[in-house]
Parts: structure tokens; C-alpha cells; sequence
């Protein structure tokens, strides 16, 4: 079953790790008045994560699956979860709903626009368009207030079987995973744009407490200091490629 670890109050982290990719996938449970998951994950993780998800909330309940970009990892499982859960809406950036997830989904999608706010009833949401970071144009980020959580995706991917969630800082394991992924198959899954630096910026000026990162340690502490070290690294690692 999915490893369960709660990260921020009711914010559990879901993970799964598998050792073929030294990867975890891990995929986020807020619980609150209209439960919402962040990361529908693969459809072949789907029995593993709705096991787990079920010590925490009637799975029927999930009000809200959203999601950065259209990726397998990201949104695989969507309509498995929409046969499920019958009010859960999926969530996403208005360029990912008219680009590809209405076609996909069982259900429409809401498509946030920039600096729109999503409550599931404690909790709040604000959204922001980040086209092509991580990477694809459809790409988005969600900013929770209160808890000043960042759901950041594919930023701060590190590999390895690595512990929940850390204060340690993340750069030193980021940068060896970006040299890796530079040297394999899947080089350039991220690039370093004009646009890049200032987007990474205006993420860096929220301030998060907590980024809740899909591959690896979560992290809690200055995750504006995380950001601006990670846009350096982003800079050194895909401007020179
Ligand atoms: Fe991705
Ligand atoms: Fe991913």
C-alpha cells in the first residue's frame, strides 16, 4: 500500500515507490469539507492509492482531483476516480482543460485562470499559469494560503527512496537529478526560458512553508531560499543545454 504521511495539517502525502525508476510517485490528500487529490497518479496505481486513501476519507467523498500538466503520472488515473467519487470535479489550468482534458475526462474540467482561488472549505487555493514549467503548455501551479503550501509538481524531483518530508535543503539532491536525467533518454524534460526565471521568482516570492513535491522529500522551511536555489540550478543545468 501507499506509504501515508501527513505533511502539513490534514495534508497527507501518498507515496509509491518504484525501484525499477529509484522513483516515488507521490500524490497529495487534503481533507476537508470537499476532500481534493492532487495528482489523479498512474491507472495502474489507482487499487494501491484508493487502499490507502480509504484510512483516511470515504474515496466516494473527493470533491475536487486537479493537477499541473497533462502527464500520465498527473492525471492517468483521473477517470477512475471520477467513477468513483460521482460530485468530484477534475481541476486544472483553463489551457489544460480546453487543450486536453475535456476531451479525456469523463467529466469537464474547471480551468483555472491565473490567480483564481478554488476552496474546498477550510482550505483555499490560488492557482497560477506557469506554461512550460515544469514543462508543457498547459502547465500550472497551486499556492494553499493558510498553510502557505506550494503543490510544485516535477520541481525538486530528486530519485531515491527518500524520507516524507525534510528541512534539509533539497538543492544538492535536485541538481544530481537534473545530471541525470541530462544524461539519459529523457534529457531536457524541463528548459530555462526568459520567462522561466521570472515565473520561479514570483513562485519564490509566496514564501512557502511547504513544497509538496511529486517526485521525492517534501519540504518544509524557507522555500523561497529552495526556490532561488533551484532557479539557479535550473539555469546552469538547461540554459547551457
Ligand atoms: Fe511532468
Ligand atoms: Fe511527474
Amino acid at each position: 500500500m501507499a506509504v501515508i504521511t501527513e505533511i502539513a495539517p490534514d495534508l497527507f502525502r501518498l507515496s509509491i515507490y518504484v525501484p525499477d525508476l529509484n522513483l516515488q510517485f507521490n500524490h497529495f490528500l487534503v481533507r476537508d469539507e470537499r476532500p481534493l487529490l492532487y495528482h489523479a497518479g498512474l491507472k495502474g496505481m489507482f487499487a494501491e492509492l484508493h487502499e490507502a486513501m480509504q484510512t483516511l476519507i470515504d474515496p466516494k467523498d473527493i470533491g475536487y482531483v486537479a493537477w499541473s500538466h497533462f502527464e500520465s503520472d498527473e492525471i492517468g488515473g483521473l477517470n477512475n476516480w471520477l467513477q468513483i467519487a460521482p460530485q468530484a470535479q477534475p481541476v486544472c489550468t483553463f489551457v489544460g482543460k480546453v487543450v486536453s482534458a475535456d476531451d479525456f475526462s469523463l467529466r469537464p474540467a474547471l480551468g483555472m485562470s491565473a490567480n483564481e482561488i478554488l476552496s474546498t472549505g477550510h482550505f483555499h487555493f490560488r492557482f497560477y499559469a506557469t506554461p512550460h514549467l515544469p514543462h508543457g503548455w498547459d502547465a500550472g501551479m497551486m499556492f494553499e494560503e493558510a498553510e502557505k503550501t506550494l503543490f510544485c509538481s516535477d520541481l525538486f524531483h530528486q530519485f531515491g527512496d527518500v524520507s516524507p518530508l525534510s528541512s534539509d535543503d533539497l538543492t544538492d539532491a535536485t541538481v544530481e537529478a537534473m545530471r541525470q536525467m541530462q544524461q539519459s533518454p529523457l534529457a531536457n524534460y524541463m528548459t530555462y526560458t526568459s520567462s522561466t526565471g521570472a515565473m520561479l521568482s514570483m513562485l519564490a516570492q509566496l514564501q512557502p512553508q511547504t513544497l509538496a513535491t511529486m517526485h521525492g522529500s517534501s519540504y518544509f522551511g524557507d522555500g523561497e531560499k529552495m526556490i532561488e536555489n533551484l532557479s539557479t540550478a535550473m539555469k546552469a543545468t538547461f540554459d547551457a543545454a
